[in-house]
C-alpha cells in the first residue's frame, strides 16, 4: 500500500499541482471531447480536477481508493457547486452492475494498479456494449525517441508498471486508438470501444 500512503501525504499538494501545472491540465482536458452518452464513471478521480469540468453535463459516478484524495475532490466539486455520485473503493471490485456506463474515464492511474488485468476487466464489465473507455497513462513512445523513453523509464523507476497496452486492450475486447498527447510521446490517450 505504498502508493496509498503517499497519496494520503500529498493530497493537498497534488491538488494544487494539478490546478496550476498547465501541462497536466492540458493532458487531462484532452479527455473532454471524447466523453459520450449520459452516464459516466471516472475511476481513480484523485482530487476531482477533471470531473469539475464535465459534471455539469453528465450523470457522473466516481470511485477513488484514497480517503484524503476523495475528500479533496468532494470539496472541489462543492466549490464549483456541482455534485456527483462518488464512492471510496477500488477499481478491482467496482460496486456497479454490468453494462451501465456509456463512458469510463481513467487518467494517470492505470500504471499504478498492481493487477492491471483485474482493473481492465472491471472497467470493461461496467461499460455498455458499444461504450467507451478513455484512458490516459504513461507508456513508451512508438518511435522510442530518447527523451520520451527516458521519461517513461523514470516513471517505471518510481514504481509504475508499464504494460503492453495493445495486448491488454485487445485481450479485453476493445478496439482502440492510441494518441500520443505529450511528454515526447510518453503520455498516451487510449480511446477504446467495447465490442
Ligand atoms: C496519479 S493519481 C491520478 C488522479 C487523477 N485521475 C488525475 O489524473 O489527476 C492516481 C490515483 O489513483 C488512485 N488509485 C490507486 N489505486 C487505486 C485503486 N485500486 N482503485 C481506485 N483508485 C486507485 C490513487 O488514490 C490516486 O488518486
Amino acid at each position: 500500500m505504498g502508493f496509498d500512503q503517499t497519496y494520503t501525504r500529498i493530497a493537498k499538494i497534488y491538488d494544487i499541482a494539478v490546478k496550476v501545472l498547465p501541462i497536466w491540465k492540458t493532458w487531462l482536458k484532452r479527455v473532454l471531447p471524447h466523453i459520450r452518452g449520459r452516464r459516466v464513471l471516472e475511476v481513480s478521480f484523485g482530487t476531482g480536477y477533471l470531473m469539475t469540468h464535465y459534471a455539469d453535463r453528465f450523470d457522473v459516478y466516481g470511485i477513488e481508493l484514497n480517503a484524503r484524495m476523495f475528500s479533496v475532490a468532494m470539496k472541489n466539486l462543492r466549490h464549483v457547486r456541482l455534485s456527483a455520485n462518488l464512492q471510496q473503493g477500488t477499481v478491482e471490485d467496482l460496486p456497479y452492475e454490468d453494462g451501465i456506463f456509456d463512458t469510463v474515464v481513467n487518467t494517470m492511474a492505470f500504471s499504478g494498479y498492481p493487477d492491471g488485468t483485474k482493473a481492465m476487466a472491471e472497467m470493461r464489465r461496467v461499460l455498455t456494449s458499444g461504450g467507451r473507455l478513455v484512458l490516459i497513462d504513461i507508456n513508451y513512445p512508438a518511435d522510442r525517441n530518447w527523451v520520451g523513453t527516458r521519461l517513461t523509464r523514470c516513471w517505471q523507476l518510481a514504481g509504475d508498471i508499464i504494460r503492453d497496452m495493445h495486448q491488454m486492450l485487445t485481450a479485453h475486447g476493445f478496439d482502440y486508438e492510441d494518441i500520443e498527447i505529450g511528454g515526447f510521446g510518453s503520455v498516451h490517450m487510449y480511446i477504446c470501444h467495447r465490442n
